[in-house]
Formats: C-alpha cells, structure tokens, sequence
C-alpha cells in the first residue's frame, strides 16, 4: 500500500520497480568491472538462461472469488518466523557494489525481517555484519576450508557472532570456467577481497608467513587452496555437524539422489541450486529440477529453492512447484550498487510486494496454499 500511495502522491520511485529492466540500469551505473562479477556466470552462460527458461516454462492459472484480501506470506522455517518465505542470498565480496557492501544489505535485511545469508567470503568481517543485522535471524554461508582448524574457528566465530543456520555451500569446491572473470583477471574481485573474513581469521593467518596486508598475492593463493579440495566427502559432514549446534543446510543440490543423501546425513536442510549459473556450464535449470526433490525429501528436510528468482510470480511458482522459501541473488546485488542499503530494501520491498500480489490475485490467501494445482505447463509453441 505505501509503495502504491507514494506512486498516487506523485513520488517518483529512486530506481526502477521493473525486474526487467534492473539489470540494465545497474551496467549503466557500475563500471564493467564490477557489473560482470554480479551479472557473470559460467563459460557460455547457458545454465543461468535455462535458469531463467525454466520459470516460463510454468503459467499460473488464477482462481476467482477466494477472498484472498487478507494474506499472511509468513512461514516457519528451521524454527524460526520469517514473514515472508524470501532470503537473501549469499553473495560474496559485496564491498566490490557500494563500500558499506555486507552491512548495507544486513541492515536492509533487517529492516524488513528477512534473513540475510552471510558468505564466507564477506568483503566485513562476521561480527560487524552481526552487529548490522540487529535482531533479524542471521544465517551463516560455508565455504568448506581444508583445514579444519581455519574450519573449525570460523565456525566458532559465527556460533559466538549469533548465527544460527549454517548453509554449506557444496557446488563451488573449485571456481567454474568464467570468461568474464578471467578477461579482467579477477581485478574487481581481489580489489574487494582484501578484508573477506578467512584474512581476519586467526587460525587463517597463523598459517601464513607473512601479514595478509603485507603479501596479499600469496595470502589469496592460500586461500584459494584451503577452499579447492577433494577430500570432503557425504561422511567428512559429521565435521560440521560436531562444530556446529545449529541446522544445517547443503546448499547447490541439483540432483534427486543427493537430496537424499542429504537426509541420509541428517541435516535439517537443502537449497536446490545451480549457484546462478555460475558454476556449471550447460547444467539443467535449477527449477527443472525441484518437483522430483521436492517430492523425494520434502518431507523429511525443509527444501529452498535458489537460481533465477525475479519476480512474484517466480516466487510462487518456485513454491507451487515443492520449495518451502527462496533465495534471490543478482537482483539485491543491483539494489546495492544502486544506493547501498535504502537500494537493497527498494529491491526487496518491490519483490515481497509482487509476491504478496500476485499471490492474492492467483487466489491464494498464504503460501500454504500453493500447490502444483497453481500452474500449468507451458505448451509446447505456446
Ligand atoms: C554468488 N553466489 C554465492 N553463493 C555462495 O554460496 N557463496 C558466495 O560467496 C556466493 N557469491 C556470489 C556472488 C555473486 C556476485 C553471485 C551473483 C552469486 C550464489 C548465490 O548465493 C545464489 O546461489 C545465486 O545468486 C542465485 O541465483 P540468482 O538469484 O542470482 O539468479
């Protein structure tokens, strides 16, 4: 309703409402450098427009007359009241966007109740994001280092820093073949990287020769190797399981036998994500693959959905078709590189309030009420 009377008084939004068009105002803003580390994905892009193909490969089909003025979009997810099944992904080096970087986007997070996960490769360190997100649930991202006294101190870290859900990321054990990180040789990336949590780690530094400031090359390598492993595996999970009294939650499942690998570990969750296409080139579409694992573990483990979120309707599709909420990425990052925290929340509010919408107007009074009797598969040449 406030954004509708701002509208009616006459004020002009301060970017765009259009999910359309959002990625195109921030290549305008941001220079390339920064653009394409948010907009990149793998080799030949292939997997983040399946990504998006696949939403439009569902219609939904509205009902009429239910009395969906009143609507409740809240959930409960691993214990805690969320109001609305929407997260904030976790996205690293966020500093790269705007200088406040994390803590913006925290702080909007907060405003609006919504979780924000925070990546291992956060450009402020876990306690200051804390401190930013105020009351708001704070949820932790993974990348999983080889070394298990590094792993085991950041895991203490966000543990005494209030965090409460720990997402593993499993997808990203080595970076993917990305042509438009590679031709600007990472620059914005290292550029942002300088304060990312692991340099601020004292398990992290007691294993290097020198400072991080002062041998900044080398400390980046040793960084890049402690996350590029083999040596995880379904059973080396009982690790994090010891050093973490919180939910778990395997981040990057694609595939119907590792969700139920998952269960077989015992953790509480899984995100069914492709990383935004980042990660592998020529992969299925990450909503392609969430009714069969929403259906083979649904009930045993809350599942998420992440990769291509852009929209309302992107949103009750996603929820329509198994996930319990869902993670959206680039579009806050633009919010961001937009106008630093009142930019992430003009984003986030603009979604929560084409969900509520086309929620109601679809016939739905909450997101309990969604079901696959919501959509129809688009015809083929329709
Ligand atoms: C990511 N993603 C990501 N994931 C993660 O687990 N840790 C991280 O540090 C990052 N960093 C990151 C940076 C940028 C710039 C992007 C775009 C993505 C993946 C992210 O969490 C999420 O899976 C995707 O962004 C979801 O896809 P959409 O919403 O961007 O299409």
């Amino acid at each position: 309703n406030e954004i509708y009377l701002q509208g009616l008084a006459g004020n002009v939004p301060p970017f765009t409402t259009d999910p359309g068009k959002l990625e195109e105002s921030a290549r305008q803003r941001l220079g390339p450098g920064p653009f394409w580390y948010v907009a990149g994905a793998a080799g030949s892009g292939a997997t983040a427009r399946a990504n998006r193909e696949a939403f439009d490969g569902w219609r939904i089909v509205p009902r009429m007359l239910t009395d969906a003025t009143t609507r409740h979009l809240g959930v409960s997810l691993l214990g805690t009241d969320l109001p609305a099944p929407v997260l904030l992904a976790p996205l690293g080096v966020q500093s790269i966007l705007h200088p406040d970087g994390e803590l913006a986007t925290a702080r909007a997070a907060a405003e609006l109740g919504v979780p924000f996960v925070l990546s291992t490769a956060s450009s402020h360190t876990i306690e200051d994001v804390a401190e930013a997100a105020g009351d708001a649930a704070r949820w932790f991202q993974l990348y999983w280092p080889n070394d298990p006294d590094v792993c085991a101190s950041i895991l203490d870290r966000a543990r005494k820093a209030g965090y409460r859900v720990l997402v593993v990321t499993l997808d990203t054990w080595t970076l993917a073949w990305r042509p438009h990180d590679l031709d600007q040789a990472y620059l914005p990336f290292l550029r942002g990287v300088g304060t990312a949590i692991p340099f601020s780690d004292p398990a992290f530094r007691a294993g290097l020769a020198a400072a991080p400031e002062d041998d900044l090359p080398m400390a980046i390598l040793r960084w890049v190797q402690l996350f590029t492993g083999t040596d995880k595996s379904w059973d080396r999970l009982s690790f994090l399981r010891e050093h973490w009294d919180g939910p778990i939650v395997l981040k990057g499942i694609q595939h119907v036998e590792d969700a139920r690998k998952a269960v077989d570990a015992g953790v509480q969750g899984i995100v069914v994500s492709n990383h935004g296409g980042r990660q592998v080139d020529g992969a299925v579409g990450s909503l392609d693959v969430l009714p069969d694992i929403a259906d083979a573990v649904g009930e045993q483990v809350a599942v998420l959905f992440d990769s291509g979120i852009r929209t309302g309707a992107d949103i009750v599709k996603a929820l329509a078709l198994g996930a319990k909420a869902v993670l959206v990425g680039r579009p806050f990052a633009y919010g961001l590189a937009h106008g630093g925290q009142q930019g992430v929340r003009h984003v986030l509010r603009g979604l929560l309030a084409d969900f509520d919408l086309t929620l109601g107007l679809s016939g739905h009074r909450s997101p309990a009420e969604l079901n696959r009797e919501a959509l129809r598969p688009r015809r083929a040449g329709a």
